[in-house]
């Protein structure tokens, strides 16, 4: 079974922390944060659920301990600032880039050979820091942002079709930003029949538009970003990469050409195993959606420049 290190002991650490638990497919999970005592806190409060929850994980916090991290097969990192409302992931940059890069250089120090899972924002651009800074092969670093726009992409499909979500397939691909991210109405399907079929043009348009901002919706309700759909698409990532799952999600991953691209982390469809994201899925994009994904790595790439 595998050692786990999750980054930021705040609101989607704790959640990814507990699904990981959850799931029971981890022998440990180190919760780390720079606050004193908070990480221990959350730990021995989701320890104490062991007896009524049934996990055997065991869960260890530490403030700022990295040597506790030692060996991790993945290392996720939430630690940052999150979005208050009316703010966009974008103007996190400035505080969450030395943040990102610290934590890096004190993860790889006791787990060399790690699987590194960006999710702190601006995430496409911290990925892409984190890929330069570190020097780390390209298929061991991988952002989540995909696998949580997707979810939400599904949740509002299967609303507006009146069916379970998880009878509903859809991927969003992209960065993961308001603007940003491409959620592909046209591959969508409800049990592998396109759910244009059932639902119209505009309801569709409707659907995109509301996952497009669907963190931002939350933000503004909650008063800070989300944190139980950001948790548990993490754990289901690293699930596959534990696992050896070959699950398929879209994940920012570092583009060699890929989709017209390099120099650039940006969400793309990808296999999650054992080494990391292992095989990049080339869909085949109608000019709509390739003109949409060249503007999205425009985009990504003129906040890359900000760092
Ligand atoms: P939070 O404020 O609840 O937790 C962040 C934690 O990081 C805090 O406990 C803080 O003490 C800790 N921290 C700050 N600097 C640190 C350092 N140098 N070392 C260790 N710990 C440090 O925030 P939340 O809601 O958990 O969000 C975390 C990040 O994840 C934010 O940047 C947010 O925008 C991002 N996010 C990304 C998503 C995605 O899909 N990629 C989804 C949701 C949030
Ligand atoms: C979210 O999508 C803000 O990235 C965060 O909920």
């Amino acid at each position: 079974m595998s050692k786990i290190s999750v980054i930021g002991a705040g609101n989607v650490g704790a959640s990814c922390a507990e699904y990981i638990a959850m799931k029971n497919f981890a022998s440990e999970v180190i919760l780390l944060d720079i606050k004193e005592n908070f990480a221990e806190g959350k730990a021995m409060d989701l320890m104490q659920t062991t007896a009524l929850n049934g996990f055997d994980t065991r869960i260890v916090g530490s403030t700022n301990d990295y040597s506790k991290t030692a060996n991790s097969e993945v290392v996720v990192i939430t630690s940052g600032v999150p979005r208050k409302p009316g703010m966009t992931r974008e103007e996190l940059i400035g505080i969450n880039a030395g943040i990102v890069k610290t934590v890096m250089e004190n993860c790889l120090q006791h787990s060399p050979n790690a699987i590194i899972v960006v999710v702190s924002n601006p995430m496409d651009t911290m990925t892409y820091l984190a890929k330069q800074t570190s020097g780390l092969p390209k298929n061991r670093i991988i952002g989540m942002g995909g696998a949580l726009d997707s979810a939400r992409f599904r949740y509002f499909l299967s609303q507006a079709l009146g069916v379970p979500s998880s009878e509903v397939d859809g991927m969003v691909i992209g960065g993961h930003g308001d603007t940003t991210m491409i959620p592909l109405t046209r591959l969508a399907s409800y049990k592998g029949v396109p759910v244009s079929q059932f639902l119209s043009a505009e309801e569709l348009e409707k659907i995109k538009a509301s996952t497009m901002v669907g963190g931002a919706t939350l933000t503004a309700m909650l008063g800070t970003s989300a944190w139980y759909a950001p948790g548990a698409a993490v754990s289901a990532l690293v699930q596959s990469i534990v696992c050896d799952q070959k699950k398929m999600m879209p994940c920012c991953v570092a583009l060699d050409g890929e989709y017209g691209q390099s120099d650039i982390c940006i969400g793309v469809p990808v296999i999650l195993g054992k080494s990391g994201w292992e095989k990049i899925v080339n869909l085949d994009l109608n000019d709509a959606e390739k003109a949409e994904f060249e503007k999205s790595a425009a985009a990504v790439r003129n906040m890359n420049a900000a760092l």
